[in-house]
């Protein structure tokens, strides 16, 4: 029965698991001016689970969702700080559904 003495202690073992628990999955990000297509823009803390949280949070993203433009992302701010063709993907080697698909 030792074995089954402290079961949580194997929580000690995932801690990107348990951060995983405080970030919400998918994020609308309110656009900045309303529009009918494309749908606002989704981000998903899943698949960006290469990253550690300080890569995004508070620099790049404050964690307020606010809206912005492709015109900043191009300048390398938002999502464009790593989706620049440099770091990762390009945002105009990806296909509009990738990010503003209905969710
Ligand atoms: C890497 C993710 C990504 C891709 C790919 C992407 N977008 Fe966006 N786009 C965003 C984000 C994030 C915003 C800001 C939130 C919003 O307005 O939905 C945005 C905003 C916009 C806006 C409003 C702001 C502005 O700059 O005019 C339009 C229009 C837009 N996208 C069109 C498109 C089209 C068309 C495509 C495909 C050619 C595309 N987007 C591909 C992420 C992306
Ligand atoms: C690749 C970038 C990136 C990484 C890494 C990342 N986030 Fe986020 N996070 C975002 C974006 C983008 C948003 C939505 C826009 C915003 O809130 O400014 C967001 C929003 C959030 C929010 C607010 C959600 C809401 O509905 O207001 C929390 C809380 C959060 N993230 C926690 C985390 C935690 C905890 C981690 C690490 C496990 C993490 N994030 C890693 C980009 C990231
Ligand atoms: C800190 C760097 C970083 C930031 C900021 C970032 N991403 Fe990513 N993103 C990545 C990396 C790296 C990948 C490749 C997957 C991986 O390695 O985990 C990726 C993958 C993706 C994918 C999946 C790839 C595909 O072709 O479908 C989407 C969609 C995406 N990101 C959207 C976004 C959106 C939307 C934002 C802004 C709200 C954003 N990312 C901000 C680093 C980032």
């Amino acid at each position: 029965m030792k074995r089954l003495r402290a079961p949580w202690v194997w929580l000690l073992l995932l801690p990107a698991g348990v951060l995983a628990f405080s970030s919400p999955q998918d994020v609308k990000i309110s656009p900045l001016e309303a529009r009918s297509q494309p749908k606002p823009a989704v981000f998903s803390h899943w698949l960006h689970q290469s990253q550690q949280c300080f890569n995004c949070h508070p620099a790049i993203f404050a964690q307020a969702v606010e809206g912005f433009t492709h015109a900043q992302m191009t300048a390398g701010q938002f999502c464009g700080a790593c989706h620049n063709g440099a770091v990762t993907k390009a945002i105009s080697s990806m296909r509009c559904e990738a990010c503003h698909a209905a969710r």
